[in-house]
Formats: C-alpha cells, sequence, structure tokens
C-alpha cells in the first residue's frame, strides 16, 4: 500500500470483528483512515430462526474471516507485508464466534511476528467515532467529536451511557436491567411479523406509520439506567387484543409507536445524563445510532457514519490505535471473554 509520499509503504492496523453475527476485517491507518472495510452479515443465515444460534454463528466465522481478511487486503491494494498490528475482538461477545476471531488474529500475528492488540468491543464502537470520514477529520488532526464526551452506546446486546474520558478510557454512567434497545427493537420486529434483525425493518415502516397511534409507555427506573421489556410486552398485548388482520392493516402505526417508545427513552436519559454530569458533548454509537428518528431527535450529538454504526472491524482497528500491543509472542495464551 503506497502512502502520500511516493514510495513510502504505509503501515496499517489490521482489524478483525467475530463477536456476534457479522464476520468483518478492515484496514486502517494510524492516523484514521479507512483503507478497507469488509463485513460479511451472517444475519441471512439466522433469519429463520429469528435470532442469533451461537454454534451456527462460529462456524459461519470459521468460513468467512479468511476471505474476508484476503478482500480487505485486495480492497486497499495491500498485502500482508504492510500490516504493521493485528487489532481483534476479545470481548464481550458469543465466546465460541469470538474464539475464531482471536485464533484468527494470533496465528496471523505470530506467523508475521507482529504484535497483537485485544480490543474491547464497546471500546471500538466507541472509536467508530475517531475515524477519518471522507479523510476529513480524525481524532489526531481535527477529529469530529473531542475527549471527553458523554456516549449513547445502543446496540443489539448493550444499551449504555459511558462517560468517555479520553480515546481510551470510558467509564459507565447508566445501563439495561434488562433488554438491550436493539433487542427491543428486534423482539418488537418478530411480534409485528418483520424479519431479523428488525431494527432497519421497523425504521423504514414507522416512515409511513403515525407515532401517536398507540401510547406505549416506558419504564422510569431509578439512575441513569434503562429497561425496555416492559415496552414489549405492551406491544404484545396491544397485538394480541387487535388480532392479527387488525396488526397487519395497523402495522406501520404500530412500528412507528413502539419506536417512539425506545427513542423518547433513549433521548430522555441521553439528556438527563448530560444535565447530572455536565457534559459538553454528547454522542451516539452501535447498531441502534442507524435509526433515524434517534438520529434526528438528536440534532447536536456526534453520530457515528451510518455504514459504522453496526458491526464492523474498521471500529476494532480504530480502537487498537489507543491500545497498548502485546508484543510477539506474548499473546499466544490470550483469550476470549463472554
Ligand atoms: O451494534 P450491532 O451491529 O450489534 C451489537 O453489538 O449488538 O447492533 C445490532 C442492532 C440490532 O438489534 C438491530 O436491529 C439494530 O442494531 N439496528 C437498528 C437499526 N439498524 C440496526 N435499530 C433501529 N433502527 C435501525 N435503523
Ligand atoms: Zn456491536
Amino acid at each position: 500500500m503506497e502512502g502520500p509520499d511516493s514510495g513510502t509503504r504505509l503501515g496499517v492496523i489490521l482489524g478483525i470483528e467475530t463477536s456476534c453475527d457479522e464476520t468483518a476485517a478492515a484496514l486502517v491507518t494510524d492516523d484514521g483512515r479507512v483503507a478497507a472495510n469488509v463485513v460479511s452479515s451472517q444475519a441471512a443465515l439466522h433469519a429463520r430462526y429469528g435470532g442469533v444460534v451461537p454454534e451456527v454463528a462460529s462456524r459461519h466465522h470459521l468460513e468467512l474471516l479468511l476471505p474476508a481478511i484476503r478482500q480487505a487486503l485486495d480492497d486497499a491494494g495491500a498485502t500482508l507485508d504492510d500490516v504493521e498490528r493485528v487489532a481483534v475482538t476479545q470481548g464481550p461477545g458469543l465466546v465460541g464466534a469470538l474464539l475464531v476471531g482471536v485464533s484468527a488474529g494470533k496465528a496471523l500475528a505470530w506467523a508475521r511476528r507482529l504484535p497483537l492488540v485485544p480490543v474491547n468491543h464497546l471500546h471500538g464502537h466507541v472509536a467508530s467515532l475517531f475515524l477519518a470520514v471522507d479523510g476529513v477529520s480524525d481524532t489526531r488532526h481535527g477529529r469530529s467529536v473531542q475527549v471527553p464526551f458523554l456516549c449513547l452506546l445502543a446496540s443489539g446486546g448493550h444499551t449504555l451511557l459511558l462517560d468517555v474520558r479520553d480515546e481510551a478510557t470510558f467509564e459507565v454512567l447508566g445501563t439495561t436491567l434488562d433488554d438491550a434497545a436493539g433487542e427491543a427493537f428486534d423482539k418488537g420486529a418478530r411480534l409485528l411479523g418483520l424479519g431479523y434483525p428488525g431494527g432497519a425493518e421497523i425504521d423504514r415502516l414507522a416512515k409511513d406509520g403515525d407515532p401517536e397511534a398507540f401510547s406505549f409507555p416506558v419504564a422510569r427506573v431509578p439512575g441513569l439506567d434503562f429497561s425496555f421489556s416492559g415496552l414489549k410486552t405492551a406491544l404484545l398485548y396491544t397485538v394480541r387484543d387487535l388480532g392479527p388482520d387488525e396488526t397487519e392493516r395497523r402495522r406501520a402505526d404500530l412500528a412507528a409507536s413502539y419506536q417512539r417508545a425506545i427513542v423518547r427513552a433513549l433521548v430522555e436519559r441521553t439528556q438527563a445524563a448530560a444535565e447530572s454530569t455536565g457534559a459538553e458533548r454528547v454522542a451516539v454509537v452501535g447498531g441502534v445510532a442507524a435509526n433515524s428518528e434517534l438520529r434526528a431527535s438528536l440534532p447536536d450529538a456526534a453520530l457515528a457514519p451510518l455504514n459504522l454504526c453496526t458491526d464492523n472491524a474498521a471500529m476494532i482497528a480504530s480502537a487498537a490505535r489507543f491500545v497498548e500491543p502485546i508484543a510477539y509472542p506474548r499473546y499466544l495464551a490470550l483469550d476470549a471473554f463472554s
């Protein structure tokens, strides 16, 4: 891979992400430019089960990971000679799925005598904000969001309010007591007879519906925590009362009202956290950050770029820029954590 000064070769970080159902590989330069970002989603394979089947995910990661890495190198016009560090998601996630990435990362780094960087998946989501978008902004040279900031991380597995102190450090201020926001979207979608994962489907359908048509309350829990399980039950009862035909007819209204309740809960808690911590800047990351109503409801927040909201490896390589690498070959005993 040629650098901006002719003839020089740019060192890049190879990122690997296999914590759930996306098999992803990316190449990111030290200054945060995304040279390649390959995501092989297994979502269609899991759709028939209505959710991710861990054993199926692990097996598909095994098949898809090396082709994804090869594709990332091809896309960047790079070879393994250009890779200076290997970054891999260590956890949290499905441990069998994570192990595929961790084993591949260790093997590649060991064979090339490279350092390995274990990355926390949540740190990865936060670091999706630190990548250069269209080569314009990056964390060190005129970035889009300055630390410290308050970060809402809303995904299929997590709903967290984080106090991000610097590019490497964050503290959890609030979390969900039951379902994650993405999980609430997915379970709601299932009740409405939509596909898996359902967040994007509800988002699309909600555009044609009336968000005030149904009143779905969201539990208020003390502090800065969230709770979404009651909302899902409220939708279940509404759908049951309406019956299949009426549910079908009013699906857009149901989607819009349900989405409104989730977004309202996320926005209210985020604003309360910003007030109580005195945070000057707010950011939103994770799969649910792709939601159009949530994005519109927080106009002053820094939002992860749309293609970097759901799981990807560019965010993992981005986070690795701020984590101490483990030198060759001391990482051979490194394990994944769930
Ligand atoms: O971050 P992510 O890819 O995986 C985890 O780390 O969990 O998030 C996936 C979640 C799914 O629950 C999916 O339904 C949700 O993000 N999602 C959305 C949208 N796009 C993806 N939720 C609401 N609106 C969207 N547009
Ligand atoms: Zn994620």
